[in-house]
């Protein structure tokens, strides 16, 4: 069986890791892998690159992804994604395995409609805003490297009594900005799944002064329904009658080496896309909840919503007082 693998979308930490394991424990069941470069525009330009098992040594640390991403404008079209199909049948691959997110989800499931190999997707995108996994790979590194930056932030919030708007990544979603604002212990956050009411956001860092805090920060989602941070910081100045300092983390949380929790979970994830493949299955990510393997269809990754942590988000107000 020739399986192709390939990166799409954003990189991710654990992107390396996924693609070794998938390598290793192909090979392991003598398939034949071979690396598409540059994501879904490298089965349009042929940028294949066998792999051996050593291909992929001295890899597992290393954040982004060998294999180089990008999001494809060709293939958005009619004619790319025909032309793809016809690519993949020509050179003889039997199956595919991509890792990315939501786009990429849609982008297998329409090739799945013109190529009769086997396509599995696997989870790989820092926002885990794919439905039917627990965590997408990157997500756990991620979240720690936006930790980091927002303990040192915070240095400077306590010895100038400022308030600070500390925006996260996360396209639509806020779980990275809801994790990160749980863990660094935030007044408040601010994320597009929830309805965002300034002037209560306001009262809490007016009434958190006069109980004493010395100085106080939010976590801002970028894709909320109010703005940006920088947006946010302009409409909330006047009203919590102090200057909003902005501070925007941007991609240092997207690189970097991998968590504990990303290699696992990208090792996990690339041996049971063969272990799919093997058994002849197509069609589906396989993600993992409440510890177990889970196979959903592409259809649902994208057009179902994940579910927030309802508990998390609970915690925020009493945790803040
Ligand atoms: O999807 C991952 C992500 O990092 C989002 O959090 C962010 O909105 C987007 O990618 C940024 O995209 P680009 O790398 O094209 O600037």
């Amino acid at each position: 069986m020739k399986v192709g693998v390939l990166t799409s979308g954003g990189d991710s930490p654990g992107m390396n890791a996924c693609i070794r394991a998938i390598v290793r424990v192909g090979i392991f069941h003598e398939l034949e892998i071979v690396g598409i470069k540059g994501g879904l525009q490298g089965i349009l330009d042929k940028k294949f690159q066998p792999f051996e098992a050593r291909s992929v040594g001295n890899i597992i640390h290393r954040g982004g992804t060998i294999l180089t991403t990008g999001r494809s404008k060709e293939y958005r079209t009619e004619a790319g994604q025909k032309k793809a199909a016809r690519i993949l049948k020509e050179e003889g691959f039997d199956a595919l395995i991509a890792i990315g997110g939501n786009g990429t989800m849609r982008a297998l499931e329409i090739l799945g409609d013109l190529w009769d190999g086997q396509i599995i997707g696997l989870p790989g995108t820092i926002d885990n805003d794919v439905y039917g996994t627990d965590f997408s790979i990157g997500f756990d590194t991620a979240v720690n490297n936006a930790i980091e930056a927002v303990d040192k932030i915070r240095d400077t919030a306590q010895s100038f009594d400022r308030f600070f708007l500390i925006e996260t990544m996360g396209r639509d979603r806020g779980e990275i900005a809801l994790h990160v604002g749980i863990c660094c212990g935030a007044e408040a956050i601010v994320i597009p799944e929830t309805p965002t009411d300034l002037d209560a956001i306001a009262d809490h860092i007016i009434a958190g002064r006069e109980r004493g805090k010395t100085f106080a920060f939010i976590i801002v989602a970028e894709g909320d329904e109010e703005g940006d941070a920088m947006e946010i910081s302009k409409k909330l100045s006047g009203r919590v009658r102090e200057n909003c300092r902005v501070s925007v983390l941007g991609y240092i949380q997207r690189g970097g080496s991998p968590s504990r929790q990303d290699r696992i979970l990208a090792s996990k994830l690339g041996s049971y896309a063969i272990e799919c493949l093997t058994a002849g299955k197509s069609g589906i990510l396989v993600g993992e909840i409440d510890g177990e393997v889970a196979e959903t269809e592409f259809a649902d990754t994208y057009s179902k919503q994940k579910p927030l942590n309802e508990t998390l988000l609970k915690l925020v107000d009493p945790l803040s007082i």
